[in-house]
This record gives C-alpha cells, structure tokens and sequence, in this order.
C-alpha cells in the first residue's frame, strides 16, 4: 500500500548573500499542532487552534480525522475550528489514514486508536515506512491492543474494540512519540497508565491533556493518568516552533554582520537544547523577556554573528535539541575545532539516517566527518560549493540551504519537497532575510 501523497522532486541552490537581518516569525510548533487537533478532536464541545501549522504533516493528522467524522473548519490560514466527537464519537474509515510523512501522526494515532471500536489502517510515505514502530507496539499490545505490522514497520493494522488495561512503562529510549501514545491509549484503558523515562523528553501531550481539562500528573522523567474521565473543548494557542527558528539561529550566527530577532519562539526546556549547546560553542544569542502562548512560554531571540568553536555537546543535552542536529552539524563545520557528537543514536531512524546524510552532505563540501554508531567528530573547515541529497529529508534539506550561505561557491540541494513537512514558507522567508536560495529545475 503506497502513501497517496505525491513525491516531487525539486532542488535549491543555496549561495552566499552576505549578511541576515530582520524581524523574523517562523511557523507554529509542529509536535504541539498535531496534538492540538488529535484532543480537540476528540473532546466533547468546539476548539479553537490559533497558530496553527499548515505543514503536510499536521495537515495530514487534520485530514485523517475528517476520515474519521470530524469537522474541522479552517476560518482562516493557521487558524482551525474543531468540532469535537468525543472519546467513543469517531467514526470507522473507509479507507487506510495516510500519515504522510509524520512519525508523530502515526505514533500517537496508534496509540489512540488502539482502544476504539473500529478497525483502522495507518500508511504513511516511504520514508514514514521505514521507520521503527516496535517502540509503540510492545508497549500498546501490554495493554491489550491488537496491531499488526510486518517487520514492525507501517501499514499498522489496528483491530478495533479491544479493552485496554493500564500499565507501567519504563521507557529506554528518549521518545515524546512512545510517552504520548501510550498515553493517548491510556485514556480508554481501565486502571492508571504510568511511563517512566529515563531522559526527559518534550511534554506536551501532558500540558495538553491537562489544558483539555484530564487529570493527569507529571514532572520531568514521569507522567501518570486514570482512564474513564473526558476531555473539554478548549482554546489553543500554538507558540513558533523552536525547531524551526534554530535553522536561523544557526545561518545568523555563521554569516558575518548578522544580526536577525525570532519572534515568540516557544521556549520549553525540553526543546531548546540547541540554545545551550550554541552559547557554549561562542554564539551570542539574548533571550528576550518570556511571555506566555496557550501555556508555553515564549520568547524574542536575538541572535547576532559569532565565532564559534567546537565542543562535545552534552550528553544531557541530547534529547533536548534531538531534531536541531542537522542545523548544529552545520554549526559545528563553520567552528574552529572538533565538536563531538555522542548519544545521539536516535538520529539514525529519523525522516532519514541523519547520521549519514548529514555526515555525506558535509564531506561534498569538504568537511571531515568521522561517523561513529551515535554520533560523529565533525571537524571544523572552510566550506567549498558541491552538491548534496537530502533524501526527502526536511531539516536535512534546510540545514544544507545555511550551509550554503558560509559556501566558498554554490551549494545544489537535491530533494527538497518534504521541506513543507514542517516549515512551508522557508524559502520565502530565508530570502526575505537575506539568504541566498532559489528553486532550481
Ligand atoms: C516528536 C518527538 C520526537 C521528535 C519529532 C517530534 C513529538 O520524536 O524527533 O520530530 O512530537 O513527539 P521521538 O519521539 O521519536 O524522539
């Protein structure tokens, strides 16, 4: 069974234009968009998302509860009315729900589709159909469901009408996907569902269920609930999404002269690993005064050129900046040193090996990369122009478009589409900031 979301095949030439200013507003957050509509959707009552992000991934996850009755109104862009069904109000598919290219869709969905009354199907595009599932299925067939996946990768075959059981999960790997789906099935399971985690991952299916009116406990390491209660509709305001303002954070810092503030970026601890990581290495970025966005906090970040230098990043740090890693590989080839990567094996089953991708990109443009099994030493150089392949990976294809801006020539971005998985506009908005980068046949 093949995604039915077309594949197109376009490149960037990413050029130096000197120096990046300006006043900038990225996208929404796109882990807090596809939560915002999967509870909206199944609360009781009418909500309403604010920021919300018109990538393909979360416009996927909306699509997929239209299959399943939802109405979802779009008054306006970033905008979304959700007619909420309840906890036991959606209804069967017709046909298998395409998650396009989102870990976090069909993660979650699994999890919250697991105790429904109905048999679904979840496919996603062939990248989303490599990637591992085991970590959500062990856990879900603990409590009761019954999903079946060849080799442990999408299709997921959820059979539906299964009791669920809470459980006690001690999570091994740092996964916000596995937390949240065991989560979102614990809703309709009997008793106390429980996960431990060993490193602290993003919390925002905690904050949003709380927001949404469920009891649930939780602190860094642990979060906790009781099935059998409702969700209430309510009003969300989704912050600027961190992830996607460091590929600015990044470009300001390596390009001499520039000087560029990022609005209302949210600023959950769990998310902003990168911030710490890039002050270490020299960069000079001010955290504006903190303010607040639907119960994150947020803030301007003023970010102006720095030099860098290469350090090993934090153990502890890993979890926190897990997407950034693209962004600080590019970082780390603009510093005067070695920055050395560990514990970041989870790079390797992300939208691509990110590992190898971003360790090939870099060594066409002339910098030595030593790939290790959880990271890599990354030799700070001079970059030349050249071409790399992103494969159809988003962050990879824009930390290579900063890249391109510290290039001693052109540098060719092959496969490009996905980028408006998380981030539609970067071009634009890139331009608007002085970014070299235009679409090439
Ligand atoms: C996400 C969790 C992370 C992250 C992904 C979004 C989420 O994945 O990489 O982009 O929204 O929960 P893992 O849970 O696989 O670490």
């Amino acid at each position: 069974m093949n995604s039915v979301q077309a594949v197109t095949r376009e490149d960037w030439i990413a050029s130096p234009r000197g120096a990046l200013s300006g006043a900038l507003d990225v996208p929404g957050d796109k882990s807090v968009s596809h939560r915002a509509i999967m509870l909206a959707a199944i609360a009781d009552g009418t909500s309403r998302i604010e920021g919300f992000l018109e990538g393909d991934d979360t416009l996927a996850t909306a699509a997929i509860f239209g299959r399943l009755g939802v109405r979802i109104e779009a008054p306006a862009t970033r905008t979304r009315i959700v007619h909420g069904v309840g906890l036991e109000g959606l209804q069967p598919p017709q046909r298998p729900l395409d998650c396009g290219n989102a870990g976090t869709g069909i993660r979650l969905l699994a999890g919250l589709l697991a105790g429904q009354h109905f048999d679904s199907v979840l496919i996603g595009d062939a990248s989303l159909s490599r990637r591992p599932m085991q970590r959500v299925l062990d856990p879900l067939a603990r409590m009761g469901a019954k999903i079946v996946a060849l080799d442990g990768l999408p299709p997921l075959r959820i059979k539906g009408g299964q009791t669920l059981q809470g459980i006690s999960h001690a999570s091994d790997i740092a996964s916000a996907q596995v937390k949240s789906a065991i989560l979102l099935a614990g809703l309709q399971a009997h008793g106390t569902t429980i996960v431990h985690e060993a490193h602290p991952t993003r919390d925002y299916t905690e904050r949003m269920l709380h927001a949404f009116g469920w009891p649930i406990e939780f602190s860094p390491g642990v979060a906790s609930l009781t099935g059998g209660h409702r969700l209430r509709a309510t009003q969300v305001s989704v912050p600027a999404d961190f992830s996607s303002a460091a590929f600015f954070l990044v470009a300001a810092t390596i390009v001499p002269g520039s000087d560029v503030v990022l609005r209302r970026v949210g600023m959950n601890p769990r998310r902003t690993g990168l911030l710490r990581v890039l002050r270490l290495m020299g960069a000079d970025i001010e955290v504006g005064e903190r303010g607040e966005d639907g119960g994150e906090e947020v803030a301007d970040l003023h970010v102006r050129h720095a030099p860098l230098r290469g350090i090993d990043v934090p153990l502890d740090a890993v979890p926190d900046m897990i997407d950034e890693f693209p962004a600080l590989f590019v970082a780390a080839a603009c510093a005067r040193g070695t920055t050395h990567v560990r514990g970041a094996a989870e790079l390797r089953v992300k939208e691509s090996d990110r590992i190898a991708t971003m360790a090939a990109g870099l060594r066409s443009l002339g910098v030595l990369v030593e790939e290790t099994n959880d990271g890599a030493a990354i030799h700070g150089s001079p970059l030349r122009g050249g071409s790399v392949v992103s494969h159809g990976d988003h962050r990879v294809a824009m930390a290579f478009a900063v890249a391109g801006q510290r290039a001693e020539d052109e540098v060719r971005i092959a496969d490009i589409a996905n980028v408006a998985t998380s981030f539609p506009g970067f071009e634009a908005l890139a331009r608007s900031a002085g970014m070299g980068l235009r679409a090439a046949g």
